[in-house]
């Protein structure tokens, strides 16, 4: 078989056999096959595009260049979710510990943050001492143990993604459907986890900007997942502002606490993190119909039950619990600033993509892979579209180091007013899931 066959069939906009897929992913991945050649097939597959089959054969292949986690030492269906990444978004700090406190196994692999968007490792990072790199063995004793696992993908869950998103990275082949649903789901199915509620971004912030591009991209990852006998469901949620408050690490932690305290219930994180922990409820068999699910979610953040689970899930690997109550001893900021609105109006929009990158910049995200986070740094956002803001308010806190100056105008660029009012559009865009599921 040669590698340029395949070049040249996928640049016509053919299709290529189960058998030409498992012998590029193999040679993208042991450097037989060189990077300019899978560069080039990437490049084509973003063009061509695929057919399911091409997607299946894809996801499989990839994800049998590592090894498979088997879960089956722990009691009950288990199941996990994935967020296709946006700025602020916690859910998973939030959502996990409450899943688990109300009976349902929660695996999550998560990733670290590169550019805008923020990584679940990266804030699981900001609680002093907490393990953040499990073992197999770690992490089947923390989901056996406390129902809740998470820990950074280890790099023998399937390496050939690692080195085809590399180079996708660089090849800006990031963006193409067929890609990320093999790279996400190959994953998601060597991780283990018996079902999967997937969180489908949407906006000018998110890979998919079209609400077409993300039913998509939905359905895509819902059908590899149906074939292969995982049950599968997915929201599609609208990422253009930041989601909460916080962005940066230590920021973020004393966010979803605060959630899992019972404060800021009504907000728009919230709302977002308990409608896809209802979700999980259903799927894992704790619930029937979303009403008695969202009555759980509900149950588990008034009980305590929910922050008990963090706790435990954060004593067990090894993190300080009283760091959980007492946000100061987090890791801080040298110094806090408020940035002060220049008008009067109704805050229109916030460019959530815009304001990553300033949080990039203080040290809370990476340029590079190997940067370094200061995970006391970052923005506390003090306004949410709609708002009325007279000028002279604080709109951002900013949370940076002692010696670090900022520019005002750069913050207050993320914003747009309009004198009228602006009404929020709604955060849940679309859903799909099995029609008997629902209620
Ligand atoms: N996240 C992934 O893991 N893979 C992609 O291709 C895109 C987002």
């Amino acid at each position: 078989m040669r590698m340029y066959d395949l070049i040249y069939t996928k640049k016509l906009g053919g299709a290529l056999s189960p058998e030409q897929i498992a012998f590029w992913v193999k040679g993208a991945a042991d450097g037989s096959i060189p990077d300019e050649q899978s560069s080039a097939l990437l490049m084509a597959i973003c063009w061509r595009g695929m057919s399911t089959e091409e997607i299946l054969a894809l996801t499989l292949a990839m994800r049998d260049s590592g090894k498979r986690l088997d879960l089956s030492s722990v009691p009950g269906l288990k199941v996990d979710k994935h967020s296709t990444g946006g700025v602020g978004d916690k859910t998973t700090l939030i959502l996990g510990p409450i899943v688990a406190a109300c009976g349902v196994p929660c695996p999550m692999f998560s990733g670290r943050g590169l550019g805008h968007t923020g990584g679940t490792v990266d804030k699981f990072a900001a609680i002093p001492g907490l393990k953040v790199e499990l073992s197999e063995d770690e992490f089947i004793r923390s989901l056996a143990e406390t129902r809740f696992a998470n820990s950074a993908q280890t790099g023998d869950i399937a390496p050939a993604d690692k080195k085809l998103y590399a180079l996708r990275d660089v090849t800006a082949t990031v963006e193409s459907i067929p890609l990320i649903t093999a790279s996400i789901m190959s994953k998601k199915l060597a991780g283990g986890a018996d079902a999967l509620v997937l969180d489908v971004k949407c906006g000018p912030t998110a890979f998919m900007k079209t609400l077409e591009d993300a039913r998509g991209l939905a359905q895509s990852m819902v059908d590899v997942g149906t074939a292969h006998g995982m049950q599968i469901r997915a929201l599609i949620t609208r990422m253009d502002a930041p989601l909460g408050w916080a962005i940066g690490n230590a920021l973020e932690v004393m966010e979803s606490v605060e959630i899992l305290r019972g404060e800021h219930g009504d907000t728009e994180l919230a709302e977002m993190s308990f409608r896809l922990a209802a979700e999980m409820l259903i799927m894992g068999g704790a619930a029937k119909t979303l009403p008695e699910a969202q009555a759980k979610v509900q149950a588990s953040i008034q009980s305590g039950a929910a922050l008990e689970t963090l706790r435990r899930f954060v004593a067990l690997n090894g993190g300080d619990v009283r760091a959980l109550d007492d946000f100061s001893l987090l890791p801080q900021a040298g110094k806090v600033v408020d940035v002060l609105a220049d008008r009067d109006g109704c805050i229109a929009a916030i460019d959530g993509r815009a304001l990553g990158l300033l949080a990039m910049e203080l040290g809370a995200g990476r340029k590079d892979r190997n940067d370094v986070l200061d995970l006391g740094v970052g923005i506390r956002v003090r306004i949410r579209v709609g708002q009325q803001v007279k000028r002279g308010e604080p709109v951002f806190t900013l949370y940076i180091k002692a010696n670090q100056t900022i520019s005002d105008a750069f913050y207050l660029s993320t914003l747009t007013f309009k004198d009228a009012p602006v009404e929020p559009g709604p955060w849940l865009l679309a859903s799909l899931a099995p029609p008997e599921a629902r209620s």
